[in-house]
Parts: structure tokens; sequence; C-alpha cells
């Protein structure tokens, strides 16, 4: 098992889903964290739950000044920063483009891109000094659904989670050689809270209304293994990106897609 004990995270999006569940696997491989969410309600919880360790900010990835205060108080409590991971997004609700109203299109774009490929780009360029200071990482989000391929989203979500690919090897490129970086691409999250845009309405709307046997039916029928993973059971791929220790990979995007690419042609079972 990887060891990340005295090592310094600090994770962006940590509220619910893939982030919590990251936070958590982290701490029990002896990490110590600091944690950023924009929901005041779920920074609440986390503080409640992670306890005074832990440093908890409310902010948003898309202002520089509060990430300049998450980086700073985030050295302040413990002397340094080794890993950054991002794990914030929204989705599209999945609708179609044609089926959008074409002057929501604009607002729609600019809110999905600045949190899901911005939010990764000033939060990586805020952190770089301080991680480079240590010889630190930086791993963030993709999708094995809607990075590589159509009909893991709807365009925006698809367009947006494509970008991460790109963002993460030209920073693997740009940061060489004092700060690595990767990326994971997961499929399915099973107590994700996914949200949509306000700009189409869709805030309120999570990807968690799906029901969980549809979900779990249809990843069973793209996936080999059957399962549909919490947000935790993805730490293992972060922790081995992050691991200090580490000093092979950068520039790299794991596929943790439960053999989905593995499986283009879907025959039944
Ligand atoms: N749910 C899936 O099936 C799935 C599949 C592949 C990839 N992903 C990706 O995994 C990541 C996590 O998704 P999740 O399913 O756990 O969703 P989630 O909504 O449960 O978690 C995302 C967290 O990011 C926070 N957040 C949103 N906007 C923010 C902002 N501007 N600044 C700071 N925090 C912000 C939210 O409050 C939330 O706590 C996303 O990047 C998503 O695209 C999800």
């Amino acid at each position: 098992m990887t060891d990340l004990t005295g090592a310094i995270v600090a994770l962006t999006g940590s509220g619910s889903g893939l982030g919590l569940g990251l936070a958590r696997y982290f701490r029990t491989l002896g990490a110590k964290l600091a944690l950023l969410d924009i929901s005041a309600d779920k920074v609440v919880a986390l503080q409640r739950a992670f306890g005074e360790d832990t440093l908890v900010m409310q902010g948003d990835v898309r202002d520089i000044d509060a990430l300049k205060a998450f980086r700073d108080a985030t050295v302040a409590k413990f002397g340094g920063v080794d890993c950054l991971v991002g794990a914030q997004g929204i989705f599209d609700g999945n609708r179609p483009i044609s089926e959008l109203p074409l002057e929501k299109i604009p607002a729609a774009f600019d809110e999905v891109m600045r949190i899901n490929v911005l939010g990764y780009i000033l939060s990586a360029v805020v952190f770089r000094e301080e991680l480079a200071k240590r010889n630190g990482s930086i791993t963030l989000t993709a999708s094995s659904n809607a990075s590589y391929c159509a009909d893991g989203g709807g365009l925006l979500y698809t367009a947006s989670k494509h970008s991460v690919l790109g963002v993460v090897r030209q920073l693997a490129f740009e940061f060489a050689p004092a700060v690595r970086v990767n990326a994971v691409s997961p499929c399915g999250i099973a107590d994700s809270d996914l949200r949509g845009p306000g700009a189409l309405g869709l805030e309120g709307e999570s990807q968690n209304d799906i029901p969980k046997d549809s979900f779990m039916a249809m990843i069973r029928k793209v996936t080999l293994l059957d399962h549909l993973p919490t947000g935790a059971e993805y730490g293992p791929a972060y922790a081995l990106l992050a691991d200090p220790k580490q000093r092979i990979l950068t520039g790299e995007i794991i596929m943790a897609d439960q053999g989905l690419a593995n499986r283009p042609i879907i025959s039944a079972r």
C-alpha cells in the first residue's frame, strides 16, 4: 500500500463524491489534509468530520485570491505542500447541445469550462512554486467517459473533460522537472453529487438523481468489473500518482474505467 505519512495534500472540490472519498482515503494513508470547496454547507460538514488537524476552507477555484488564500493557509498550517489534487467539477446534465437554448450556450460554456478547466489551471499555477520547493505533484481529474469519446455527457462537459487531457500534458511539460503533473480518469462515482450549471437552471440537478439501479445497469453494460465505485475506491489510483516517493510518472493519465475501453463492442452478458 502507498504510504503518505506526513505528506501534505491540498484538495480542491473535496465536499462530496470523489473529493470527499479521496480525502478520507488519503487520511488513512497518513496524509495531512487541506480541503477547499465552494459549498458552505459541505465545508461545515467537512470541518466536523475531519476535525482541527485538517485545514478546511470555503472557496471558488475560479477566484485567484481564494486560491492564494488557500495556498497560504496550507503553508502556514503545515509548513509546505507536497501534492495538489483537483477533484472539483460540474456536468451539463447530459443535455444534447441542440436542445439547449442558443442564447444560453455562451454562459453555460463559461460556467462549465471555468470550473472544470480554468479552475485546474489557476490552482496549478498558484501552487506551483510551493510544490516545486518539495518536488511535489499535481493530480487532476479527467473522465474515462467524457475525455476520450462522445456520450459521456453533453457537449459542454465532454469539451471540458477533453481539455483536461491537454492541460495535464502541457503542465507536465512546463512544470518539469520540479513538479510532476498527472490525472486520473474515473468512470462513474456511486456517491457523486455532481451538479449542473446555474446558467441552464440545473444547479439543483445532481447526477445522484439518476436512480442507482439504472446507473448501475448502464455501468455494468459497458464495463467489465460489474461495480460502481465510490469516490474513496479511486483513492489508490490518485495516491499512486501523488506519492512523493514516486519519481517516474508525469504527463500520465490513469484510465480508471473498470475495463470500459477494453470493451468497444457490447455483447450481451
Ligand atoms: N460522477 C461521475 O460519474 C464522474 C465520472 C468521471 C469523472 N468525474 C469527475 O470527478 C470530479 C468529481 O465529481 P463528483 O462526481 O465527485 O461530483 P461532486 O459534485 O460530488 O463533487 C464535486 C465537488 O466540487 C465542488 N465544487 C464545484 N464547483 C466548485 C468550485 N467552483 N470551486 C470549488 N469547489 C467546487 C462541489 O461543491 C463538490 O463538493 C469532477 O471533476 C467530475 O467531472 C465524475
